[in-house]
């Protein structure tokens, strides 16, 4: 997977995108950074990307033409269109489906806005898909860029070192994952319970479904009407309902 990223703040990304699982993944070459300045595509003595928006208001909107420039000397460089995702509060609800769809590309163009926003006539130009990470408003898109990248990149083969854990946990099945444990087996007078300690794998893995299914059932109720409960899972939520 290759991100060309087009922000005014290339290091930020670079930089933060160095450490544990994602440096590693650049390191071995699974997935490739390509940062574009927007500001080298600046056409004035002072790298000024933004203006003043026509009609009033505050703040300063991205002008358009670094932008498209920027984009075409990626483009330029490809041999298929890529998706361009624009990142913005305004954009589609980012989520581990989307995670798992963008995973199947081979490269996508990340584009970053900051100010009050990009020039409308750029983004119907050159922008296929809009993401937010959800509703709040960042002061730049880098942060969000990051957050797509990491979710997307620990989907691709290789990147995490062991391939199940992708799969198994946290919403691949519409769930919350089931809790986890490690030594010491008692931590301050807490035990571990008992199931996990039991050797017995089959227990252990319908411990841990009734468990990840109780959970979603308290904190995430939303993702439960989505999900298609088996009987079984429908009867573990009914026992739990009663015995409460
Ligand atoms: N840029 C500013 N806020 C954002 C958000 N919530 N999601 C994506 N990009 C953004």
């Amino acid at each position: 997977m290759i991100y060309h990223i087009m922000t005014l703040f290339p290091d930020m990304v670079n930089e933060a995108m160095q450490h544990s699982m994602i440096g590693r993944a650049r390191d071995n070459h699974h997935i490739q950074m390509n940062f574009i300045n927007i500001r080298d595509y600046a056409n004035n003595k002072h790298h000024k990307v933004d203006d003043y928006p026509y009609g009033g208001g505050a703040g300063m909107v991205m002008q358009p033409a670094p932008i498209y420039d920027a984009y075409k000397a990626v483009e330029r460089t490809l041999s298929t269109k890529p998706r361009v995702i624009y990142l913005t509060p305004q954009g589609k609800t980012f989520n581990q489906k989307l995670a798992m769809e963008l995973a199947q590309e081979q490269e996508m163009v990340l584009l970053c806005g900051h100010y009050e926003g990009i020039d409308e006539r750029v983004i119907d130009m050159i922008v296929t898909d809009q993401i937010s990470i959800g509703d709040y408003v960042l002061t730049g898109g880098e942060l969000a860029a990051m957050v797509v990248i990491d979710a997307v990149s620990r989907l691709i083969p290789g990147v995490l070192n062991n391939v199940s854990s992708a799969e198994t946990e946290t919403f691949d099945k519409g769930l919350l994952e089931y809790p986890q444990y490690t030594r010491p087996l008692e931590f301050m007078g807490r035990k571990v319970p008992d199931v996990l300690v039991s050797g017995h794998h089959k227990n252990i893995e319908v411990w841990r479904n009734e468990q990840a299914l109780i959970r979603t059932y308290q904190r995430r109720p939303d993702l439960i009407k989505h999900t298609d409960l088996s009987q079984q899972e429908k009867k573990i939520l009914d026992n739990y309902c009663k015995n409460r």
